[in-house]
């Protein structure tokens, strides 16, 4: 009798787990992605795909969009950004795949294949370390910069220093037309 009575949570183990959770829940924001997966509901289902109007998004200005529960990037990028992520050989890149999902799985990581039109950069707004949003515009790259543990992505998006071990996901998008993308 012992025994079931102490497998039973007292008050203390209940304030410990609540505080847990708390803290679990205090880390979601930082981790989409993962949550996402694990827990798709249907109001996320439904926004399997979605369109932006980029009309009014100015050269050197970004957007974020919220697509399957995570953030996407949408950079105009200016023409210095693109001559940049193009200047740089695939071969020193750490990952040099494109990780374009339109893409094969071993396409280069050649700035074409990161963005269909070279002024719009798409990307999933998640670090391929462990999952926090990343800053734009910052970092040793002129890219992004994901503080959580230095990770710098540059201006195509690709990994350039940090634990990061691949560029940030390109999805599935297209042009609906001049002004609108469609992402998924
Ligand atoms: S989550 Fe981005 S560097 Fe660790």
């Amino acid at each position: 009798m012992a025994t079931a009575a102490s497998s039973e949570p007292t008050r203390r183990d209940f304030l410990y787990i609540a505080t847990g959770t708390a803290a679990v829940v205090g880390a979601a924001s930082a981790v989409w992605p993962f949550i996402d997966q694990m827990n798709p509901d249907a109001s996320v289902q439904a926004l399997a795909t979605i369109e932006v109007n980029i009309g009014a998004v100015e050269e050197g200005q970004s957007i974020t969009v919220l697509w399957r529960g995570k953030p996407v990037f949408i950079r105009h990028r200016t023409a210095k950004e693109i001559e940049e992520a193009r200047a740089v050989p695939v071969d020193q890149l750490p990952d040099p795949t494109a990780e374009n999902a339109a893409l094969p799985a071993d396409a280069p990581a050649t700035d074409e294949n990161r963005a269909i039109k070279p002024e719009w950069l798409v990307m999933i707004g998640v670090c391929t370390h462990l999952g926090c949003v990343p800053l734009g515009q910052q970092g040793d790259f002129g890219g992004w910069f994901c503080p959580c543990h230095g990770s710098h992505y540059d201006t195509a998006g690709r990994i350039r220093k940090g634990p990061a071990p691949r560029n940030l996901d390109v999805p599935i998008y297209s042009y609906v037309n001049d002004t609108t993308l469609r992402v998924g």
